[in-house]
């Protein structure tokens, strides 16, 4: 028997949109808070959210096929991530980062406009910043940057460094996170002039001013401070084009002193370009926004690093179907 094909996948990718639309209409109305809170049923969720009952109806059978809330019994309640990553108040709450993309919905849907007819820079969303704007975009992100950094300290051995560059360092989790780990380490995060103002305010809530230092900088020019025996570059590899980014590498490679090390973390692709999907997006994101970046292959990056002269260079998984990590060390 020959296997039937059918519309069912591509008519799914046709409203994928649907389901970003719920879960952002969820967080707007706090419904995951208000499981968690005890409105367990309908009835306590129209009261608890002002809602018509109709579209609570709509909206938990939407949660519950969508898989984010559950039956158990007769009573409504949280998957385990929606539990630990969608309640408002709880440590490790991530809302403001599902959200933090949402103001580009618009511009996904221009892309084919935006492809005939395209307006780009080299810096792309980057080239407006301001401080008040830096400080709402690590709001978003910085849980995701601390949760990323923390896995990187259990990854990566730093014991013996004494000086960690991190290029676009933004809040200043890696840093932040090496510093309190590794006892004789410091830091210099290097991002824009508008984002180490926001820096600043996270390295003293860690009060860790004595060992974390700000540079307010373009990397991509100028030489950078050297020397150092660490240097890390993580989430911002998309927002730019291979010239970049080899450029990038091979100004870290003169930073660094014989012996050091780098890491690049980032959405990549597999070398086929078959996959993670999150990769080929951030890449695609890139349009949006109107830079000139695109996703990056394991390849091309382990070359950037070859190019460069460093040695050593692997490509590992560092977060599943998200983030790779390419090291190499300096001979
Ligand atoms: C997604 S954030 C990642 C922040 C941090 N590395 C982390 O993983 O938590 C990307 C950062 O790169 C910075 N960045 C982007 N382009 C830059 C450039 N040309 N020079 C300096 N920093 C840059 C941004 O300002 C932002 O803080």
């Amino acid at each position: 028997m020959t296997d039937r094909i059918d519309t069912t996948r591509l008519q799914e990718m046709a409203r994928a949109y649907t389901a970003s639309a719920v879960l952002y209409a969820a967080l707007d109305v706090g419904l995951f808070t208000q499981v968690n809170a005890g409105c367990t049923t309908e009835k306590a969720l129209v009261e608890a959210t002002g809602l018509r009952a109709v579209d609570v109806d709509r909206l938990v059978s939407c949660a519950l096929s969508l898989e984010l809330l559950e039956w158990k019994g007769d009573e409504l309640c949280n998957a385990r991530d929606v539990e630990a990553y969608l309640v408002q108040g709880k440590d490790r709450y991530a809302g403001p980062w599902m959200m933090f993309t949402r103001p580009d919905v618009p511009g996904w849907f221009q892309m084919t406009e935006k492809m005939l007819d395209p307006a780009s820079t080299k810096l792309g969303m980057y080239d407006e910043l301001t401080v008040e704007s830096a400080r709402k975009y690590h709001q978003a992100t910085s849980s995701i940057g601390f949760g990323a950094a923390r896995r990187f300290v259990r990854t990566v051995d730093l014991s013996d460094r004494k000086h960690l560059l991190d290029l676009g360092g933004g809040s200043g989790a890696y840093s932040i996170t090496c510093v309190e780990q590794f006892e004789g380490l410091k830091a210099t995060v290097l991002d824009l002039p508008p984002v180490v103002v926001a820096t600043q305010e996270y390295i003293s809530d860690a009060g860790v001013q004595d060992r974390v230092k700000t540079l307010g900088a373009d990397f991509t020019q100028g030489e950078f401070p050297s020397p150092v025996d660490v240097v890390v570059m993580a989430s911002n590899l998309p927002i730019y084009d291979s010239q970049v980014i080899g450029d990038v590498v091979a100004r870290a490679f003169r930073a660094l002193e014989s012996g050091g090390e780098m890491h690049l973390i980032g959405e990549m692709l597999d070398n086929d370009r078959k996959g993670p999907v999150d990769a080929a997006m951030w890449g695609m994101n890139e349009l949006i926004c109107g830079s000139e970046g695109r996703a990056h292959t394991r390849a091309e990056c382990e070359g950037y690093f070859t190019s460069a002269g460093f040695i050593d260079v692997e490509v590992t998984e560092f977060v599943a179907g998200t983030l790779a990590r390419c090291a190499g060390k300096k001979p």
